[in-house]
């Protein structure tokens, strides 16, 4: 029996889930010899989400923050989350964008990629796959965003994990992002994908709801190859199972980690100082910390529900909460089923808002809506009423093709439009995924290597109005 193979999660997913990606560099950089040390599978810390955070609210080159990454863990491999054709960013690219994309992340020393999309619509990671499988020694593993509802049978989840296989994966990922599976229900789609595929499979889970230890329990003994954990100082809550309490569950027995306690618990303090900065500075909600099984009936991601909230506080309307988390499955229904992850999360919450605040279901449309419906973001699980979708697109015809079809080549516009900026030629990859940040964010910087800091001069400006 081969050893079960663990991905360490506190320099992504944790602090995406308990402190909105929010965790600097400087933060982690005491720590980074000994993780590399402990031999884990891989270390997760790259993502849409950190990039976001990165340029936005950490002032870091997330390039950068790769490159140091990768230099202080030498023996470890680098992990991250990758939005398919969608990249780090929230719509679909050409492909000669993403093409590059992925050739830079593997230069800047990404060994793992975690790729999927949003409608677990394959053709939206084919371009991926190939990429990637041209960088030497990257891995492409699919995710397969988990779900509930009538389409998402065992079955569905069997047939989706073949197809995977069958186009290139390297491995599978069941990847629970709103915490929805029970530890019986994993047993049974870790048993039935194990049965139908030879490539590794990988559980992904959160502890929202309180299960994810026994989840993860259940799914070693379904056979499953690796399971994502964090360390107990950014464990529970809306994250992970704790690193350390798994290593110790499975300690001595057939499925044993082969990780080191001690070595694990050497490393506990300083996790425990930031999480203590952390909630000192309000940076850690205290509701984020308690295990919530409403997650299960709610059917929407922790992420989700936050944001919801802060659109809704924004127009003075968060009273109307509970009708817009009616609405949600709704919208969903009509939008045909598809999982809640980014972008179909944001694109079906903002119109649940719409329909509850204009008291009339599709008066207006939001532009994300429209395209989903449309099938620019590709196929959906189940096919959208043709009613419905006349109703929202009017006489446009819907995209029956892999959307990056019919988007033209736009490497080099865009290299173009951000020439002004660029120091570096990852840059023009930060801009074309966040244009409206990215070139604040290059002034910035740039600034700052010229020995003025832009932020400090605006306070100082405002101090002393010329
Ligand atoms: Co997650």
């Amino acid at each position: 029996m081969a050893k079960v193979k663990i991905t360490e999660t506190v320099l992504r997913d944790a602090h995406q889930s308990l402190l909105a990606t929010r965790m600097p560099l400087s933060d982690m950089m005491p720590a980074l010899d000994q993780i590399d040390k402990i031999g884990f599978h891989s270390v997760e810390c790259w993502g849409g989400a950190t990039f976001d955070a990165c340029i936005r609210f950490l002032d870091e080159d997330p390039w950068e923050r790769l490159r140091i990454l990768k230099d202080h863990m030498p023996n470890t491999k680098l992990q991250m989350l990758f939005r398919g054709q969608n990249m780090l960013g929230y719509r679909p690219y050409a492909d000669d964008v993403l093409k590059y994309c992925i050739q830079k992340i593997g230069a800047n020393g990404m060994d793992i990629m975690r790729i999927f999309d949003a409608l677990n619509d394959l053709r939206n990671l084919e371009t991926t796959i190939n990429a990637i499988k041209l960088e030497k020694g990257m891995e492409a593993q699919v995710a397969i965003s988990y779900t509930t509802g009538d389409t998402y049978t065992t079955q569905y989840y069997v047939d989706y994990a073949k197809r995977c296989e069958e186009i290139g994966a390297d491995s599978i990922c069941l990847k629970d992002m709103a915490a929805l599976l029970t530890p019986y229900r994993t047993y049974e789609l870790v048993k039935a994908i194990k049965e139908n595929v030879k490539i590794p499979l990988q559980l992904h889970t959160h502890y929202t709801s309180g299960l994810a230890s026994m989840c993860c329990l259940k799914a070693v003994e379904a056979g499953v190859d690796a399971i994502d954990t964090a360390l107990s100082p950014l464990a529970l809550g809306t994250s992970h199972a704790p690193t350390e309490s798994m290593v110790a569950a499975l300690q001595g027995t057939e499925y044993d980690t082969g990780l080191d306690l001690k070595a694990l618990a050497a490393i506990r303090p300083h996790f425990m100082e930031l999480r203590k900065k952390y909630i000192e500075s309000g940076l850690i909600d205290q509701k984020m910390l308690a295990a919530d099984p409403k997650a299960l009936l709610a059917q929407v991601p922790g992420g989700m529900l936050s944001n919801l909230l802060s659109q809704l506080k924004q127009m003075g309307k968060e009273d109307q909460l509970d009708a817009v988390m009616e609405e949600v499955p709704r919208v969903r229904k009509d939008a045909g089923m598809p999982p809640l992850v980014t972008p179909s999360s944001q694109i079906v919450g903002s119109q649940a808002v719409m329909n509850v605040l204009y008291g009339e279901r599709y008066k207006k449309v939001t532009n994300e809506f429209k395209a989903l419906v449309k099938g620019e973001y590709g196929r959906t699980p189940i096919a959208i009423d043709p009613e419905l979708r006349k109703k929202i697109i009017g006489d446009e015809a819907p995209i029956e093709c892999r959307p990056a079809d019919l988007i033209a080549p736009e490497l080099e516009t865009l290299k173009a439009e951000c020439a002004q900026w660029c120091e570096q030629e990852e840059d023009v990859l930060t801009y074309a995924q966040f244009p409206t940040v990215a070139p604040k964010f290059f002034e910035q910087r740039n600034a700052k290597k010229h020995g003025v800091d832009l932020e400090h001069a605006d306070k100082e400006s405002q101090v002393h109005p010329v």
